[in-house]
């Protein structure tokens, strides 16, 4: 293992530090570099830049491999429940039997919405995303929410969004809400405040809270991804938790990134009402000339398989199979998952299905209408991000500030 690397100029010749990661992943460490040699480094999209020293997940994505602190994905997903994962990635260590019991009573104590705040809501128009809703919403909680602990901000995120979710959904569709239940679990709670009729009693389906636990596992952190590296920018310069994570929530809506979980359904329902010929759209998605993209195929990191589109896929065989539900749309996703691993173009570029690929077919089978995935991908990626924002002041990291490469008009006069 070196432990530098030579950078040599004319001008200079530098020793630039190599740090290691557990995994020995291994990294320049270019902080010192423009004040010794007047280089800076450039690199859009950060595809080889690592911004921060993490303990909260790992990604290894030749290997196919997610780590939960230290915990294998398909491990987690089997033994905890999404409450106890997100004790595990916001604490690093699992819960036992007590402090999971007070992660989850302390929780329920913070169910409360201000009055005002459900104001706000109803007078959102309902043609606005759930997902503008979502983060306008959380960032205004500030307003209303004086704590002094800082560890009750995280628990009253973790309440009060997936409240927040259901009541704009349930404002949307113009039923009444559906009120937290302090004598259910974070999983029953969160699907009787979405799907209860009113006047009715709410019968739990242990199929679906089963499939809604694992797929919140499967989003619940995921490294340095767009979304939470915004979560961290915006707290290093000291931006409160609840604005940072709203910034969160507005770049995980981007349709490249959490936003690509309704734009599969969408385009998987344009393949099928346009006659099913896969490989047609395929052809498309090859097609530099074509914007048309396979959404939910890449990723930045796994080029070999997104452990979580593997789990997700068996999650939704199953949740469909036990439903018993016909949807000829997960038929056409396997047939185009199966059409793209056997083309070169997808082949060459290693692009396998990726989280989204799977997820909205999950939720569509739960009952969530297409405009409420991405909002279900950020009440599971919300222990992540709390997670970052912690760590990143934990470690009293400096305000997030990039250099660039200035390419405009040289100094000149204004002639007037
Ligand atoms: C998520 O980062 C994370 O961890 C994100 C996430 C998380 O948990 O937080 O995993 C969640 O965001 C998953 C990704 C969801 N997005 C999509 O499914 C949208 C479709 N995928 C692509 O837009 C793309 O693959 C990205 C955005 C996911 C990755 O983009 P990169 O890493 O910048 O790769 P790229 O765009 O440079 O593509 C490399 C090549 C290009 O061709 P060339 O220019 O080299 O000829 O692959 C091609 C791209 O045109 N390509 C695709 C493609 N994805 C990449 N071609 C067709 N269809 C695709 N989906």
């Amino acid at each position: 293992m070196c432990n530098v690397v030579d950078f040599n100029t004319d001008e200079y010749h530098y020793k630039l530090p190599v740090i290691y990661g557990t995994f020995c992943e291994k990294a320049i460490n270019i902080s010192q570099l423009r004040e010794n040699t007047g280089f800076i480094t450039f690199d859009p999209g950060f595809k080889n830049t690592g911004i921060t020293k993490s303990s909260i997940s790992f990604i290894d994505g030749e290997k196919g491999i997610l780590l939960y602190r230290g915990y294998p994905i398909e491990d987690i997903i089997n033994k905890c429940s999404f409450i106890e994962t997100s004790y595990l990635i916001l604490n690093g260590e699992l819960p036992d039997t007590a402090q999971l019991n007070f992660f989850s009573e302390k929780i329920k104590k913070f169910h409360h919405i201000h009055k005002d705040i459900k104001k706000i809501l109803y007078n959102i128009p309902n043609f606005y995303h759930p997902m503008g809703i979502l983060s306008s919403l959380t960032y205004i909680l500030d307003a209303f929410i004086q704590c002094l602990q800082e560890e009750d901000l995280y628990l009253h995120l973790l309440a009060k969004l997936p409240i927040l979710a259901a009541l704009t959904y349930r404002k949307k569709i113009g039923v009444p809400p559906s009120h937290a239940d302090r004598n259910l679990d974070y999983i029953s709670n969160l699907l009787k405040m979405f799907f209860s009729i009113p006047n009715q009693s709410y019968e739990q389906n242990p199929i679906i809270s089963d499939a809604l636990n694992k797929i919140l596992i499967l989003h619940a952190d995921h490294e340095q991804n767009c979304s939470t590296t915004t979560v961290r920018l915006l707290g290093s310069a000291h931006s409160g938790l609840f604005s940072s994570i709203s910034a969160g929530i507005s770049a995980l809506w981007g349709r490249l990134h959490g936003g690509a979980n309704q734009a599969v359904i969408e385009m998987l329902e344009t393949i099928f009402k346009n006659g099913g010929n896969v490989n047609k759209w395929i052809e498309k998605a090859k097609n530099k000339k074509d914007p048309f993209r396979l959404m939910g195929f890449g990723h930045r990191i796994y080029k070999n398989f997104d452990p979580r589109a593997k789990i997700a896929k068996k999650v939704a065989e199953n949740v469909i199979q036990q439903l018993g539900i016909s949807d000829p749309i997960l038929d056409l996703a396997k047939n185009l998952e199966e059409n793209a691993l056997k083309d070169s173009y997808f082949v060459e570029k290693k692009l396998y299905p990726n989280i989204d690929f799977y997820s909205g077919i999950i939720y569509q089978a739960i009952g969530f209408p297409k405009d409420m995935f991405t909002v279900m991908f950020a009440l599971g990626r919300l222990p992540g991000w709390m997670a970052h924002w912690k760590e990143m002041k934990l470690n009293r990291e400096p305000i997030g500030r990039p250099r660039q490469i200035y390419i405009g008009y040289k100094k000149r006069n204004i002639k007037k």
